[in-house]
């Protein structure tokens, strides 16, 4: 064999062994109920972008909002509510969850998502822009865990408004903080801008103790999560 051909022999079996290892994790730890599968198909009959998080992120929500004995969860950006059952199923039944949507087809699909999956005694979907919405929350505050997920350019806006809203000890966790190592060079668009400015931030503002984690599907995007320093 060539030394290329073998590089990419090599190279193909490390994706292989990759996509093992996501779906033995998945079918092991992080198994969808109907509730979840049925959020995904009518997102998908709706013509929703595929742009939820896995089902492995969903589990690493879960066992971060139990970490932290979350009894409300903010979430910004619901899409067709995947995510948010997820995180919804976290909280004890007396818990509080609320998710932002922007657009009100979504949010109307979150909510029939809700009662399908059985947590809308617990979960609710506001509608409206992210900025307009957040002020209005802090008669609700603090919230134990927030997942930014919105729009990217005002990722920088959003965990400000995370810290607002959030007490010594809580978590906030953004998605698409990784982009395939865009995250952390010089930003060529709006949207990478603040992604890069929400990584800089939190890692060096001593308020947060952060780690960004590649961990979707393909190890090239993920999560970055802060704990708000006691
Ligand atoms: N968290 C979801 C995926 C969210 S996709 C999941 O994993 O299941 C991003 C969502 O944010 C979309 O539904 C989009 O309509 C919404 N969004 C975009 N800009 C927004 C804004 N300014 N305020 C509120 N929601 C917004
Ligand atoms: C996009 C947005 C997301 O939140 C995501 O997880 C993946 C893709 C997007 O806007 O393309
Ligand atoms: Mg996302």
């Amino acid at each position: 064999m060539t030394n290329d051909s073998s590089k990419l022999a090599l190279f193909q079996q490390q994706t292989e062994t990759r996509q093992k290892i996501v779906e033995a994790i998945t079918h092991q730890f992080a198994t969808e109920d109907e509730g979840l599968q049925h959020t995904l198909m009518a997102a998908k009959r709706a013509g929703l972008p595929e742009i939820q998080i896995s089902p492995i992120q969903g589990k690493l929500l879960q066992l971060l909002a139990v970490a932290c004995n979350a009894q409300k969860i903010l979430e910004i950006g619901s899409l067709g509510g995947y995510s948010g059952i997820w995180l919804a199923r976290a909280l004890p039944t007396n818990g509080r969850f609320i998710t932002l949507e922007i657009n009100p087809t979504h949010a109307m699909l979150v909510h029939n998502a809700f009662v399908q999956a059985g947590v809308s005694d617990r979960a609710e979907v506001r509608v409206g822009k992210a900025l307009d919405l957040l002020p209005q929350l802090q008669n609700e505050a603090p919230f134990d865990l927030i997942f930014i997920d919105a729009d990217k350019p005002p990722y920088p806006q959003y965990l400000e408004w995370a810290l607002r809203l959030s007490r010594p000890g809580s978590i906030i966790v953004a998605d698409n903080c990784i982009r395939s190592g865009k995250a952390f060079e010089e930003p060529e668009d709006e949207g990478m801008a603040g992604i890069v400015a929400y990584n800089k931030r939190i890692a060096t503002d001593p308020r947060f103790i952060s780690l960004a984690l590649a961990m979707d599907d393909d190890y090239t995007d993920g999560f970055a999560i802060s704990v708000v320093q006691r």
